[in-house]
């Protein structure tokens, strides 16, 4: 065992929800495996290389240095970067063939290639259109000057038109989104255009059923365990990151002594106090003991006080036989018990995405089949 935290990535989980989740969809629509962030902290090479590297497949990342990073890595499949571009990254695009993501003219500068333009090759593009998240995309009524604005530069492709749910909980608005969304994609047809893929859903929106679906989806959270809204009768996933740290040390700790930092916990009774070797530099809140607890010998220890940087306090009082180097779960299955990544993020007082991007991005990672 590691002498500190340690972040396991199961990757056969992944490659289970993958196919869980294309159990979902209709022959002729394609995921876009959102893998951003370094696949919201669990590795997005290593992910990649599990679901396939090759062109027919699509994955989605925020920047294009992500993309350029899976490019050198082998992947050949094609990327999406769901962010606009900046100042003076065209030639990124172009040189690791990136599909960008438009909000108006103002990207179209933003990717332009100094020098003459390479007969025959065109940066591929998706356009982004705001259907009531008010985040980014361009507005309805710009849509047909921008693609307008698009096919007036050679040098581009419209290959995607999407939009972005604000509130998959509230399906009222989803189907309000969803009628402005065909609205806007009835003005580009009755243009004559007919961009090749069409996305609206990531994880939560693949839920509300295939009307929602149009030939493409984007889901990062449920490829990774966990559907973002606990609704009834969705497939059971598989969570992908599990974390646990040694137990460092267990101390006897008689009544009316102070148990870490701050006075923030003092023992009310005789206790055995056990410190594991996991902190807020691996991700855990500072108050994550106010409300947390680890598995240890598969039961559970309540935290105590508040995390340190690289250690955490537990009470072991229970555990009789819990002992020095036993292994603690933060997250994941010990025994008969589970804490599952909605609890965890629970008690990090966060959403199950926060909290895997800090565990699985500050915890030493390995990955197992
Ligand atoms: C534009 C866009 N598409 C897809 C996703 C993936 O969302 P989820 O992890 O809920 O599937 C995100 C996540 O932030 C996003 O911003």
């Amino acid at each position: 065992m590691s002498a500190g935290p340690q972040a396991t990535v199961r990757l056969s989980s992944i490659e289970a929800n993958a196919k869980t989740i294309q159990g979902l969809l209709g022959t002729d629509c394609v995921p876009a495996w959102v893998v951003k962030d370094d696949a919201y902290g669990l590795g997005a090479r290593e992910i990649a290389a599990r679901l396939g590297k090759g062109r027919e497949r699509w994955y989605a990342v925020a920047f294009p240095e992500e993309g350029a990073a899976l490019r050198e890595a082998g992947v050949e499949s094609r990327i999406l970067v769901l962010q606009p571009p900046a100042r003076g990254e065209g030639p990124l695009f172009r040189e690791y063939d990136l599909v960008a993501t438009v909000w108006g003219e103002e990207s179209l500068e933003h990717l332009k290639v100094p020098g003459k333009s390479t007969p025959g090759s065109k940066t591929a593009l998706h356009v982004e259109v705001d259907t009531g998240m008010n985040r980014g995309g361009v507005a309805e009524e710009d849509l047909l000057d921008l693609v307008e604005e698009i096919d007036r530069r050679a040098v581009f492709g419209l290959d995607g038109l999407y939009s972005h749910l604000a509130n998959v909980r509230d399906a009222d608005y989803c189907a309000h989104q969803r009628r402005r969304f065909e609205r806007c994609l009835n003005a580009l047809r009755a243009t004559g255009r007919s961009p090749s893929r069409i996305h609206l859903c990531s994880s939560g929106g693949i839920r509300l059923g295939p009307e929602y679906h149009f030939n493409m989806v984007r889901p990062g959270l449920a490829l990774y365990g966990v559907w973002p809204v606990e609704t009834r009768g969705g497939p059971p996933l598989r969570e992908a990151l599990t974390l646990s740290a040694p137990l460092l040390k267990v101390r006897a700790v008689a009544a009316g002594e102070w148990v870490g930092y701050d006075g923030a916990f003092r023992a009310d009774r005789p206790m055995r106090v056990g410190v594991i070797a996991a902190g807020y530099a691996h991700g855990l809140p500072r108050g994550f003991p106010q409300r947390g607890a680890v598995l240890v010998r598969g039961d559970r220890a309540p935290c105590l006080g508040v995390a340190c940087m690289d250690m955490t306090l537990v009470d072991l009082s229970e555990i009789k036989d819990a002992s020095e180097g036993d292994e603690a779960v933060l997250l994941g299955r010990q025994g008969e018990d589970e804490i599952t990544l909605g609890q965890m993020a629970e008690w990090m007082d966060c959403i199950p995405y926060e909290a895997l991007c800090r565990l699985g991005g500050l915890c030493p990672r390995r990955f197992v089949d």
